[in-house]
């Protein structure tokens, strides 16, 4: 199979799966979702990502239909049923299906998978960014379908050639990026916004929170601005697909670039970590 997907059981090329109009996902973007990588099979921080996915569902008060382990099985067997074991594993739980009616419906939460390619860009170049206003609202921690405005985010920042759009809120905070967090290098220092509610926790920034314990840089998860962003020795954002990615450009503006020691030891120890934990069972015995 080249793009596979699930639904409730199940099982088909991607573009050739159905689901029901009345799932809770086409009325009101009802559900919740999860993302990561695979390679050579392994699913990269398995045990993170559905933890995730539990935490956003309880906090919606949507029952996943599987346990935990549950999910883990069947993630693990489709992933084997696509041709390469490279890919994008994506995971959601919607809320059930019924009429158009805002109150919950009765029945149980639909689940849905998609696999489809992709390869890690090991050796990326510097990427440019921009930045706007984060006009999205007071549950980003909640990793929920209604993403429209980190989707015009983003296309804003293709449309100015640039891989990634650094959100603010009014006084200037920054926040996330429309599809990764972000975080500056200040004279040694790797700050991060704090993992409250107007960001989602990453998975990858909480492996380079740990990642920055082990080289012995100092980690402040403190909010930090616009303006300390376009001053800050290093800008870096970090996402399951991607891992790690160094800004060289924001706005137009050369920015970043000044500690190329610290950005290469936690892109090597980031990087380092994901092609060890995904390593074919010869390439691991080697
Ligand atoms: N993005 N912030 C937002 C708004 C995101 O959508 C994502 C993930 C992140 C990074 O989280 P993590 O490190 O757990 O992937 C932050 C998708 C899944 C991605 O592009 O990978």
């Amino acid at each position: 199979m080249k793009e596979l997907g699930y639904y409730n059981g199940v099982v088909g090329e991607l573009g050739e799966m159905t689901v029901p109009m009345n799932d809770r996902a086409s009325w009101f973007g009802d559900g919740v979702y999860d993302a990561g990588l695979c390679r050579n099979y392994r699913l990269f921080n398995l045990d993170e990502h559905v933890d995730r996915l539990f935490r956003s569902a309880s906090m919606l008060e949507i029952r996943v239909p599987v346990s935990k382990e549950e999910l883990k099985t069947l993630l693990c067997d489709l992933v084997k049923k696509v041709d390469t074991g490279d890919t994008f594993v994506y995971c959601q739980v919607t809320r059930g299906g019924g009429p158009r009616m805002h109150c919950f419906p009765e029945g149980p939460a639909n689940l849905w998978v998609t696999v489809t390619p992709r390869v890690m860009n090991t050796r990326p170049e510097p990427v440019s960014l921009i930045t706007a206003e984060d006009t999205r609202f007071f549950h980003c921690d909640i990793k929920t379908l209604n993403l429209i405005p980190s989707v015009m985010a983003n296309e804003r920042a293709k449309r100015a050639g640039a891989y990634e759009c650094v959100l603010y809120r009014p006084g200037g905070r920054v926040t996330e990026c429309s599809h990764s967090n972000v975080h500056i290098i200040k004279d040694g220092v790797l700050y991060t916004a704090p993992a409250d509610n107007l960001i989602l926790a990453g998975i990858t920034r909480a492996h380079l929170i740990a990642a920055c314990g082990r080289l012995g840089i100092p980690v402040r998860e403190t909010p930090f601005t616009v303006a300390e962003l376009m001053a800050a020795d290093e800008i870096l954002t970090t996402s399951s697909s991607n891992l790690c990615n160094r800004a060289c450009m924001v706005d137009g503006t050369e920015a970043g670039m000044k500690r190329p020691d610290l950005y290469e030891a936690i892109r090597d120890e980031l990087m380092g970590e994901f092609l060890t934990e995904t390593a074919a069972e010869r390439e691991s015995a080697e």
